[in-house]
């Protein structure tokens, strides 16, 4: 089992299936789960097998391959309406992290204009997200560590990671570039109740990198910034509005709040996949409600009053005037709004 957290990969097409590295026993178990269908495709969106808004979309993509297949099986001259069904099962799945619904809009082009056997066309139309993602991130990575001065230590917050996306992550594929590059020194990681991303996963790739990491409780942002600990918050994005507001892990907000406060600079990295030039600011975009459980249990053991009840919204949305900088693939938005994103989103 691949042990190097830049080559290790989230989602594997292989042996004409698709392998998801199960994120919710990480690190405990190096585990692959197999998908042989849209169902288990979208089963394993829902339940967090897969996450991460670039993983999500790439997983999706590789999802409507299996659905294509069985339903070209069953009917090929009826398939495509068919599909439908499942693209729209796959929408279902989560709401919040725009990538999955660019990832099925674009599949859905690529259907309408296939003939045939659509599987090898959309395999390979798959194929091109997912290594579109790791080049974009490598870019993502080199634009975002030239804004940083060394040496600087950052804090990150959730998974951006290469287990969030196609490989080698946003925030910490800037992360990786500037650590590289002789500039980042440290990473502050946030442990990010409920899911523990922070402190299960994002560690794990930062120790197998060899990157050195302090987790931390996510109160303990405010201390570490008023002590000048740390020069950059450096985020993920599951949505990026036409505006420049920003919809990520719950937590990111508050991030925002305290890096204005203290004068620590705040950067965004994602894809360009991940901006939605539709929805005008971060308040229009649905965020994900979730289990009251994954707040009031942990590891499966209520810690909780019995009796208490728990709010579990997993996003939030941090204006765009509190991000100091948006890094895509296609170019840094400083100071980010309206004008500056659409600028940016022409710029291919
Ligand atoms: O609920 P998750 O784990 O899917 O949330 C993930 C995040 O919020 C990430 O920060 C975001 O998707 C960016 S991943 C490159």
């Amino acid at each position: 089992m691949q042990r190097n957290s830049t080559a290790v990969s989230a989602v594997v097409w292989a042996d004409n299936e698709l392998q998801l590295l199960d994120q919710r026993v990480l690190p405990q178990a190096v585990t692959y789960l197999s998908c042989g269908d849209l169902g288990a495709v979208a089963d394993a969106i829902r339940d967090m097998v897969v996450r991460g808004a670039p993983a999500i979309g790439i997983t999706a993509a590789y999802g409507i391959v299996l659905a294509a297949r069985a339903r070209f099986a069953q009917s090929p001259d009826g398939w495509k309406p068919a599909i439908e069904v499942d693209l729209q099962t796959l929408a279902a799945s989560r709401p919040t992290a725009v990538n999955l619904f660019w990832a099925i809009e674009h599949m859905r082009e690529v259907i309408a204009d296939t003939d045939g056997n659509p599987e090898s066309t959309l395999l390979a139309a798959a194929k091109r997200i997912h290594a579109d993602d790791i080049a974009a991130n490598r870019h993502m990575g080199e634009l975002g560590a030239a804004l940083i001065e060394a040496p600087c230590a950052i804090l990150t917050h959730c998974n951006a990671g290469a287990l969030a996306t196609g490989g080698y992550g946003t925030a910490l594929g800037v992360v990786r570039a500037g650590f590289a590059a002789g500039k980042i020194t440290h990473v502050y990681a946030d442990e990010t109740r409920p899911w523990m991303q922070g402190a299960r996963l994002t560690a794990w790739e930062m120790v197998q990198e060899g990157i050195s990491v302090t987790l931390q409780a996510e109160g303990a942002a405010a201390h570490l910034m008023k002590q000048g600990g740390v020069g950059w918050v450096i985020v993920g994005s599951d949505r990026i509005a036409a505006n420049g507001d920003v919809v990520n892990k719950i937590g990111t907000y508050g991030l925002a709040v305290l890096a204005r406060y203290h004068g620590v600079k705040f950067m965004v990295v994602a894809p360009a996949s991940t901006v939605d030039m539709g929805v005008a600011c971060g308040d229009d975009v649905t965020i994900e409600q979730r289990s009251p459980d994954e707040v009031l249990c942990l590891a499966g053991r209520r810690i909780a009053a019995q009796g208490a009840a728990a709010w579990n919204p997993a996003f939030d949305v941090t204006p765009a005037r509190l991000v100091d900088a948006i890094v895509t693939e296609r170019g840094v938005v400083q100071a980010p709004d309206a004008e500056k994103m659409a600028a940016m989103m022409k710029n291919i």
